[in-house]
C-alpha cells in the first residue's frame, strides 16, 4: 500500500477508534510518525481536497468574521486545552496550500497525544482560511477552501480574524488554553507570536521548537567535542525563520551559561544568507538588512564568495545549515571545517532529505569520521571502518509535546525563551553515554520518546514553579512523577470512563 493510502487508513481509524489509533502510534512510533506527520502529511495536504477522510479539525474562514465563537461551539469537545492553528501559508517545504493545510494541525496534535501524553479530547486542530495564492487550488473545482487571494499580512481582515479567534478561544476555554502557531508565513509568524505572547499561552514551533531542539543538539555536541557552548564559534548557513530562531536562543543560552550579556554572546554567532556573510557594512548597501539579521551584522570584511572561503575566514567550530539549498556542504567545505577543528560540528538541517546541505554519509566520509553530525530529516546509521555511527535527527518532536504536556499539567501561564532554554537543557541531559559512544548528540532511540517527553516536561514544570507561573497548587513534591501521572495512555478503560 502507498504511504498516502496508509495515512487515509490511519485517519479513519483515528475517527472510529481513537484509543486503538493511539495505542498503535505509541507502540510503533518510529514506523508510524512519518505517516501521521512529515513527510506523508505533506502529500496529504497537497491532495486534501480530493481525499475522502474525516477532516478532524475546524475550518474558520475570513467569511466567518463575527461568528467565530459560534463555530467553536460546534466542536464536540468542551474542555479544550491545546490548539494548533495554521493558515496554511507555508506548509512544510511545500509553500501555500491554503485550506488544504488542516492535516498539519491534526497531525501535530496527534503527536502531542502520542509522544507527550496530552489527552486527545483536550486538543483542537484549526485552519484559519485567509484565502490562498496557490493557482492549482484556485483552479480546482473540488478545492475545499475560500476561492480568493490570500489576505495580506497585517491587513485588517487577517488581523481581525486572528484577534476574534484568540479572544473567542480565551473566553470559551480560558486564558490558559495553549495556542500553538504552525506553518504561518515568515511575516505573520514573527508578528503574531510577538503580538500574542504577552496575553496568551502561546508559542511558534517552527521558530521556538526548532531553536530548542537544535540548541539541545549543540549542547549534546559539547560532550563529543569537549568545547563548551560559550567557547564555540557558530556559522549559520541560512538566515530565515529557523536560522535566526536558533541563533536567538543560542545567544540566550550562551549568556546564561557564561554570565555574559546576550549582545556579547551574539558575537559568537555569524549568519550567511543568499548574499553572503551578514556584516555591518551591508546595513547601508542596497536594500539593507532585514530586521531579524541586524543583531548579527558584526564588523568584518564582506565576503560574497563561496561558503568555503567564508568558513576559511571565520573558522567556526560549528556549521549549521538552514538554507534549503541541497549539496551546499561540499567536500571542500567539510575539509575546511576539519582544517580548524579536531571534531567539527556539522548540522545539515534543511528538509526534506532532498534539500539537506549534505548527507550523513558525506559528512562522515569526507571528515574521516571526525564530523559531529545532525540533520533535519532522518538518515540511516553509517558504517565507517566497521564502526556504526548514528546521526542525530534534530526533530522538534522531542520538544513540543513536552511543552504541551507541561503547560496543561501545571497550568503554566506563559511560554518564554527561558522555557525553551530549560527544555533544551533537559533534552540534552537525556543523551546517554551509549548515544555519545555512537556519535549521536540527541537520544538515538525514538521508542523512548515518551520517557524523554516526561523528563523535558518535568524540567519545564520545575522552572514554572520557580518563576511563579504555574497555576496548580501546591507545588508537587516530585515533578517527574507529577507529569508521568498526568500523561494520557491509550487504554480502553479511559473510553469507558468518559461514557
Ligand atoms: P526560510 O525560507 O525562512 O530561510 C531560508 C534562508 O536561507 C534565508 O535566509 C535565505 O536567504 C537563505 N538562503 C537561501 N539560499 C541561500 C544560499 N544559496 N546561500 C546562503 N543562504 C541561502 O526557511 P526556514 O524556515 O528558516 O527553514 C530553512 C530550512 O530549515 C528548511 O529546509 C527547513 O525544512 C529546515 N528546518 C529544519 C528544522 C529541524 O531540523 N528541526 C526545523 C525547521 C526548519
Amino acid at each position: 500500500m502507498q504511504d498516502l493510502g496508509k495515512y487515509e487508513y490511519l485517519l479513519r481509524l483515528k475517527a472510529s477508534d481513537e484509543t486503538l489509533f493511539y495505542a498503535v502510534l505509541v507502540s510503533h512510533t518510529a514506523e508510524l510518525v512519518p505517516l501521521v506527520y512529515t513527510p506523508t502529511v505533506g502529500r496529504a495536504c497537497v491532495e486534501f481536497s480530493h481525499l475522502l477522510v474525516p477532516r478532524g479539525g475546524l475550518f474558520i474562514s475570513l467569511e466567518d468574521r463575527g461568528r467565530v465563537d459560534e463555530l467553536l461551539s460546534h466542536w464536540p469537545e468542551r474542555d479544550v486545552r491545546a490548539i494548533v492553528v495554521t493558515d496554511g501559508e507555508r506548509i512544510l517545504g511545500l509553500g501555500d496550500l491554503g485550506a488544504n493545510g488542516l492535516p498539519i494541525s491534526v497531525g501535530k496534535l496527534a503527536l502531542y497525544c502520542a509522544l507527550g501524553g496530552v489527552t486527545p479530547r483536550h486538543t483542537l486542530p484549526v485552519l484559519l482560511d485567509m484565502g490562498t495564492n496557490n493557482e492549482r487550488n484556485l483552479a480546482d473545482p473540488l478545492y475545499i477552501g475560500l476561492r480568493r487571494r490570500r489576505a495580506a499580512p497585517g491587513s485588517p481582515e487577517l488581523d481581525g480574524l486572528v484577534e476574534e479567534f484568540v479572544t473567542a478561544v480565551q473566553a470559551r476555554y480560558g486564558a490558559g488554553c495553549l495556542i500553538q502557531w504552525e506553518d504561518w508565513g515568515n511575516e505573520n509568524a514573527f508578528r503574531l507570536l510577538h503580538k500574542y505572547q504577552p496575553r496568551a499561552v502561546t508559542f511558534n514551533d517552527d521558530v521556538q521548537g526548532t531553536a530548542s531542539v537544535v540548541v539541545a543538539a549543540l549542547m549534546g555536541a559539547t560532550r563529543i567535542t569537549g568545547t563548551s557552548l560559550g567557547a564555540g564559534e557558530y556559522l549559520f548557513f541560512g538566515a530565515g525563520e529557523a536560522g535566526t530562531g536558533i541563533a536567538d536562543l543560542l545567544a540566550y543560552a550562551i549568556s546564561l551559561e557564561t554570565g555574559c550579556t546576550v549582545d556579547e554572546a551574539r558575537k559568537h554567532i555569524w549568519l550567511v544568507d543568499s548574499q553572503g556573510l551578514v556584516v555591518a557594512s551591508r546595513k547601508s548597501e542596497g536594500r539593507g538588512l532585514a530586521h531579524h539579521k541586524l543583531p548579527y551584522a558584526h564588523d568584518a570584511p564582506a565576503i560574497s564568495g563561496d561558503l568555503r572561503s567564508i568558513v576559511a575566514a571565520r573558522k567556526p567550530t560549528a556549521l549549521i545549515g538552514v538554507s534549503t539549498q541541497p549539496g551546499t556542504f561540499t567536500q571542500g567545505v567539510v575539509a575546511e571545517m576539519c582544517a580548524h577543528n579536531a571534531r567539527p560540528v556539522i548540522f545539515a538541517l534543511s528538509n526534506p532529505t532532498s534539500k539537506s546541505e549534505c548527507t550523513a554519509e558525506q559528512a562522515y566520509t569526507w571528515s574521516k569520521g571526525a564530523a559531529v553530525f545532525a540533520s533535519g530529516s532522518p538518515f540511516d546509521p553509517v558504517l565507517l571502518d566497521g564502526k556504526r555511527v548514528v546521526p542525530a535527527q534534530a526533530n522538534n518532536s522531542y520538544i513540543f509535546p513536552a511543552v504541551g504536556l507541561a503547560t496543561i499539567a501545571a497550568r503554566i501561564s506563559s511560554i518564554t525563551d527561558h522555557t525553551m532554554y530549560v527544555a533544551a537543557k533537559a533534552l540534552a541531559g537525556t543523551v546517554t553515554e551509549a548515544d555519545v559512544a555512537v556519535g549521536s548528540v540527541l537520544p538515538a532511540d525514538m521508542r523512548q520518546i515518551r520517557d524523554v517527553s516526561a523528563v523535558v516536561s518535568a524540567a519545564i514544570v520545575d522552572d514554572a514553579y520557580s518563576r511563579g507561573i504555574a497555576g496548580v497548587q501546591p507545588r508537587p513534591a516530585n515533578t517527574l512523577e507529577f507529569v508521568k501521572a498526568a500523561m494520557w495512555k491509550p487504554e480502553y478503560a479511559d473510553i469507558s470512563a468518559r461514557m
